[in-house]
């Protein structure tokens, strides 16, 4: 097979309609953060992100056992400081990729979500996780601690405590937790894990684009500034919506009881 071949695979692309299915694909080891899949899973997000048809992503892993269980540990093992502080570096640029696509990106998390697969979980805009999936950032059980945004993100969604109690004691959780915890906002079975993702990204894909885009971006615009300076981002966000086609062509198409053909103008 050609080198190239084999990189495509590494991270599979399928669209249904304006969605785009990304499976990332390493199932012998458990789809398992290495150099090559996470270089391909950029090119991935580069192609999506410069793609005008793509309204709504799904990121999921291979296989029935994981989504990600975590970086790379036998490529990381023998890495230097530099290598390593360069590895979490370039890991975190491409989960800042995801967080800022201007495309809404949904985990569905069919398995293990550990390490750098539960940091991929939190960089994506909401999760939903198979009732078999588990939760967890086990790398001090490695001697080391998160490095792709798990100890910024984590306390950010689900609280301080929690988030050291589970980073602390790098200990395994299960969905019904993950949920508790907002870490993910709906458990399916297994078997109907990814149909339900891509009916949710299909109903999110059917909105006003350029709403979609805004919206994320003054949520997270809004979580580390006071209330009333997120409050002002959000009014000229909304104001600047009514500069777009998508709200001109809403809300005729409210007032004249049909539905909206927006086109992301
Ligand atoms: N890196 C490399 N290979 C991995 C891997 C990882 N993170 N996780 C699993 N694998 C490989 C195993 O080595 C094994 O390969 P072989 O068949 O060649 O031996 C294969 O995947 C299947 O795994 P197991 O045999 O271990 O499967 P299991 O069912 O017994 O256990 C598991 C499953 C509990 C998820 C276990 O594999 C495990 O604990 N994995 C490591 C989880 C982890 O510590 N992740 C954090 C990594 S560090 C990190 O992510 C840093 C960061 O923040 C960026």
């Amino acid at each position: 097979m050609e080198p190239n071949a084999v990189a495509d695979e590494l991270v599979l692309r399928r669209d249904e309609g304006a969605v785009a299915l990304l499976t990332l694909n390493r199932p012998k080891a458990l789809n398992a953060l290495n150099q090559p899949l996470l270089q391909r899973l950029g090119e991935r997000l580069r192609e999506l992100a410069g793609d005008d048809a793509v309204r709504a992503v799904v990121l999921t892993g291979a296989g029935e056992k994981a989504f990600v269980a975590g970086a790379d540990i036998a490529e990381m093992a023998d890495y230097d400081a530099a290598t390593a502080q360069h590895f979490a570096l370039a890991g975190q640029h491409i989960l800042n990729h995801i967080a800022s696509l201007g495309k809404p990106v949904i985990a569905a998390v069919n398995g293990f979500a550990l390490g750098g697969g539960c940091e991929l979980v939190l960089a994506c805009d909401f999760a939903i996780a198979s009732t078999k999936a588990k939760f967890g950032l086990p790398e001090v059980t490695l001697g080391v601690i998160p490095g792709f945004g798990g100890t910024q993100r984590l306390a950010r969604l689900i609280g301080r405590h929690n988030a050291l109690r589970w980073i602390l004691t790098g200990d395994v959780h299960g969905a019904e937790e993950a949920l508790r915890l907002g870490l993910v906002t709906q458990l399916v079975e297994p078997e109907q894990l990814q149909a339900v993702a891509l009916e949710v990204a299909q109903r999110i894909a059917s909105r006003g684009p350029v709403a979609l885009t805004a919206a994320r971006k003054v949520v997270d615009a809004g979580w580390d500034v006071p209330l009333a300076d997120g409050l002002r981002k959000e009014a000229a966000a909304f104001g600047q919506l009514f500069r777009s086609q998508d709200q001109k062509e809403g809300m005729a198409a409210f007032l004249q009881k049909r539905p909206a053909k927006f086109t992301g103008n």
